[in-house]
């Protein structure tokens, strides 16, 4: 019988997250100080992250150690399986092996629990009592929610409008672990104030839900601010996705040609790749690929520029792609990838070619989608469906090129909680987008005055 599943042991699970600053063969451009123009030093973010944090998103050190106390809430789910996706592969009638890590077997559904389980543990040994976060498709904050309460934390999650009325099922997940979950913008806050007054009717956006759990944090005493995805630190934790597919792998004698994520701040998509491109910084060969929506296309169409994580400008510059901090993308279903910015490590591998990027319309994401759960039996987050269009997309290609190819893919969550999305799409409701040309124009100008990286 082949092998379809390949776990590992609790004791084989890595005790160790990667960092890729210590290999990179060109250092990164550091984040800028809106105000000094200079590189933001580590009291700067004081306010917002604690400290044990800060020095995590800094750190050049290739390995750090992960805590007895996450390893033990990680067991909870993890090593997450390595699955070979037989069915998928016949469907596909390509000469291709796909594998794939299912992170959807988390408590939250997705790989988001990854890193919100070290964020509330080094928060809660630094002291800090209360988070605040913002949310996209409702998958950060409800493993946020979790984690905090793990670790007995309070938290409240600012979710963007559109999802919040999307996906109502997410912010009760959310209640159930114990945090409070308000539609963003709200009057709440400063900022969500401000675009209400501009735009009654605004659905949201992530950019807007982080500048008011940024406020939120540094207003609120014993508070401070996390982040599901983009930063340093959060890429580091979501690097166990991809350590343990490269000991499943190693297990039964394979390696990847290519490595596909969906991608929208970045973080899962570096989780499953970072260890990867270490070895291709090393000489290996392998495509490693980053999956977005073309309705939000800040790879493929954005400049790589300085700019603004939010559209109340409260974080500082960082060096990415963007599409400008005060973009509000079109309100397609795969929430979770609708970010004007992509994480400095993603951008700054793409940059230096060690990475590249694809972009997949919505409609085309969820047929993918479709076929997968109609031959796999799990049905995917609309997140994920994007990474399986570009699946599809390499399975093709070794099929016209008459080349065998070992594909591996991180299926970052399950889609139980957007099945609303499916019935759109089902019911022929769902349509096709694409950023106009004037809108991409508008993002470079938006970035002008900005230093260049
Ligand atoms: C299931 C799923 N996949 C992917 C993403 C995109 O986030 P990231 O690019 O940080 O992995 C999200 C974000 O909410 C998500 O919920």
């Amino acid at each position: 019988m082949e092998q379809v599943k390949v776990l590992l042991n609790d004791d084989e699970i890595p005790r160790q997250w990667y960092n890729i600053q210590a290999d990179l063969p060109k250092p990164m451009n550091p984040p800028l100080h809106p105000g000094t123009g200079k590189p933001v030093k580590a009291e700067d973010l004081a306010p917002v992250f604690p400290m044990n944090l800060i020095e995590q998103e800094v750190s050049q050190e290739r390995w750090l150690t992960i805590p007895d106390e996450v390893l033990e809430k990680y067991l909870l789910w993890r090593p997450t399986p390595l699955c070979r996706a037989r069915n998928f592969e016949k469907l596909l009638n390509a000469p291709v092996k796909i594998y794939y890590k299912n992170e959807g077997y988390s408590p939250a559904g997705s790989h988001k629990p990854n890193t919100a389980i070290p964020q509330a543990y080094y928060n809660k040994v630094f002291g800090i009592k209360r988070l605040a976060t913002e949310t996209g498709a409702g998958q950060w904050g409800s493993a946020l929610a979790m984690a905090c309460k793990m670790f007995d934390l309070e938290c409240r999650v600012y979710m963007v409008r559109v999802s919040y009325e999307q996906k109502p099922y997410r912010r009760m997940m959310m209640n159930t672990w114990g945090a409070e979950c308000i539609p963003s913008p709200s009057t709440m806050t400063a900022a969500g104030r401000q675009v209400l007054a501009e735009h009654p009717d605004s659905p949201g956006s992530l950019g807007i839900a982080i500048s008011e759990a940024i406020e939120d944090a540094v207003t609120h005493e014993g508070s401070r601010y996390s982040l599901g995805s983009v930063l340093n630190h959060v890429l580091l934790h979501q690097t166990i996705i991809g350590l343990e597919a490269k000991q499943q792998m190693d297990k039964i004698g394979v390696y990847p040609d290519v490595v596909i994520g969906c991608a929208g701040g970045g973080s899962n998509f570096a989780g499953i790749a970072l260890p990867f491109v270490r070895d291709k910084i090393y000489g290996k060969k392998v495509n490693i690929i980053g999956a977005e929506p073309s309705s939000c296309p800040t790879m493929t169409r954005g400049p790589f520029a300085y700019d603004f994580g939010d559209i109340a400008k409260m974080t500082p510059l960082l060096p990415m792609y963007t599409l400008g901090h005060d973009f509000v993308p079109a309100p397609i279903h795969a929430g979770g990838l609708r970010y004007h910015g992509m994480a400095p490590i993603v951008s700054h591998l793409v940059k230096e070619g060690l990475m590249e990027a694809r972009a997949y319309h919505q409609l085309e994401t969820f047929e993918s989608g479709v076929k997968w759960a109609r031959s796999e039996g799990f049905i995917p987050a609309p997140e994920t469906n994007h990474a399986i269009a570009a699946v599809i997309d390499e399975a093709i290609r070794a099929r016209e090129e008459g080349k065998e190819k070992v594909i591996l893919f991180d299926w970052s969550g399950h889609g139980l909680v957007d099945l609303a999305s499916y019935e759109s799409y089902l019911s022929g409701k769902l349509e096709a987008y694409e950023l106009p040309e004037e809108e991409i124009l508008r993002a470079i100008k938006a970035t002008e005055g900005f230093p260049r990286p």
